[in-house]
């Protein structure tokens, strides 16, 4: 009998390789299982952003055959990843556009996906359809401001119903610098408090299946920005549970950033105590938790694909350990799969110029590391109970 042979190489040498190579990983393999089932083992729902995009047209979006097959592979639930905002929806103060919201409720639907919708309300103004920057609410504008608030949320949910399983009711209404409510034409004309409170008594009352979800960008990465973001949410939601706002769980968007150049472990060493003491607080408050928008900014990784690629993957599964400790988190959805049609290209830029690489998949819709990383943490979290429709 021959003695057993040890392995040459790690699993994660392996997967390294094969990315620096150019070549596709076990990942990729016919019959490794999906992510929506690894997470479903666990009790967690797992999906993606996705994009509308005509047919043929190179977006991530369900009619790019390409994508629409990762899609269906990895995921139970899809959330739109612009077309519900109100850019998308209002084209003008008593106009409503659902066409491109329509298809990816239709291609949910049909393929037994759950569906999120992001967002009721997204607070800073760059974000507003441009007629809302500047709008004339005439002589009683807290009326007015309150009546087109209730009607957008009366519209979208009775438009969708129970399709929508969960909404980001509100979108990042707290200005990281000051930790305040952020000032707005909108905020202003009822108080900032109170403008939060009847989007979601309206959600409520519209749509009382629905998990209702604040959802904002406070982040684990240690700063003096960071520091202020965490504070102001916690003391926002500390005013929901105050006034009895009917919110059921925070939104923690995790995009989250590679933005030094340490080793991943010591910046984990120095997130994890106060991020752990953030969550603490937020679900002994009795939220739950959903991951709504996770990536990874790799602006400071290093350039070499393989070493990048396993930094991603190391920082990623440090903080989804983190995260699926937490019974009370039960969603995980990534902005997109594909580094091909992420927001990150465009944001921040890294100082070589290099595409970033912040997506399960590649630009050639290849499994990388992270997508490894993310079906481990997925594996290793603790198996809680199903989300249930709240109300
Ligand atoms: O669709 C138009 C196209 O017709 C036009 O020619 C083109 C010219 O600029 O713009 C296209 O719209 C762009 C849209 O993405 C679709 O690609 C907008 O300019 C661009 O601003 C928009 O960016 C989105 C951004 O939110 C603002 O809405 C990103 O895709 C999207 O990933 C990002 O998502 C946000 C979340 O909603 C909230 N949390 C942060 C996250 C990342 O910024």
């Amino acid at each position: 009998m021959s003695a057993p042979i040890a392995p040459l190489l790690s699993r994660r040498d392996v997967i390294a390789g094969c990315a620096a190579l150019g070549l596709a990983t076990a990942a990729d393999a016919a019959g490794e299982p999906g992510l929506a089932e690894v997470a479903a083992r666990r009790g967690i729902l797992f999906g993606s952003a996705v994009a509308w995009g005509g047919q043929g047209s190179d977006t991530g979006s369900f009619a790019n055959p390409r994508y629409a097959a990762l899609l269906e592979r990895d995921c139970a639930v899809l959330v739109p990843e612009n077309e519900l905002k109100w850019q998308a929806t209002r084209p003008g103060p008593r106009l409503f556009d659902f066409a491109r919201m329509d298809a990816i409720a239709d291609y949910a639907t049909d393929r037994h996906m759950r569906l999120r919708g992001h967002t009721l309300f997204w607070v800073p103004p760059q974000w507003y359809p441009d007629w809302l920057r500047d709008h004339d609410f005439g002589s009683r504008p807290a009326q007015a401001v309150e009546a087109m608030l209730v009607e957008h949320v009366r519209t979208v949910c009775a438009r969708y119903g129970s399709r929508i399983f969960s909404y980001d009711v509100v979108n990042e209404a707290i200005q990281p610098e000051t930790g305040a409510i952020r000032d707005t034409v909108v905020t202003k004309a009822l108080g900032g408090e109170a403008m939060l409170d009847l989007l979601f008594h309206s959600a409520r009352a519209e749509a009382p299946h629905a998990q209702l979800v604040y959802n904002d960008y406070m982040s684990w990465e240690r700063g003096t920005e960071d520091e202020s973001h965490i504070r102001g949410v916690l003391k926002l939601l500390e005013g929901f549970r105050k006034r009895n706002t009917p919110v059921d769980a925070l939104g923690v968007q995790s995009h989250i950033r590679l933005l030094k150049s340490d080793p991943v472990a010591a910046i984990v060493k120095e997130s994890a105590g106060p991020w752990r003491r953030f969550l603490d607080e937020v679900v002994a408050m009795g939220f739950d938790l959903v991951i709504t928008e996770f990536d990874v900014n790799d602006r400071k990784a290093p350039a070499d694909i393989a070493a990048r690629d396993g930094a991603v993957a190391d920082y990623a599964q440090a903080y989804l350990d983190i995260m699926f400790s937490y019974p009370q988190l039960r969603e995980m959805l990534v902005w997109g799969l594909s580094d091909r049609y992420s927001w990150l290209e465009g944001f921040d830029p890294r100082a070589d110029k290099l595409p970033k690489r912040g997506l399960p998949y590649d630009r050639e819709f290849r499994a990388k590391p992270l997508r490894s990383a993310i079906a481990r943490a997925l594996a290793g979290a603790p198996r809680r109970e199903p989300l249930r429709p709240a109300g």
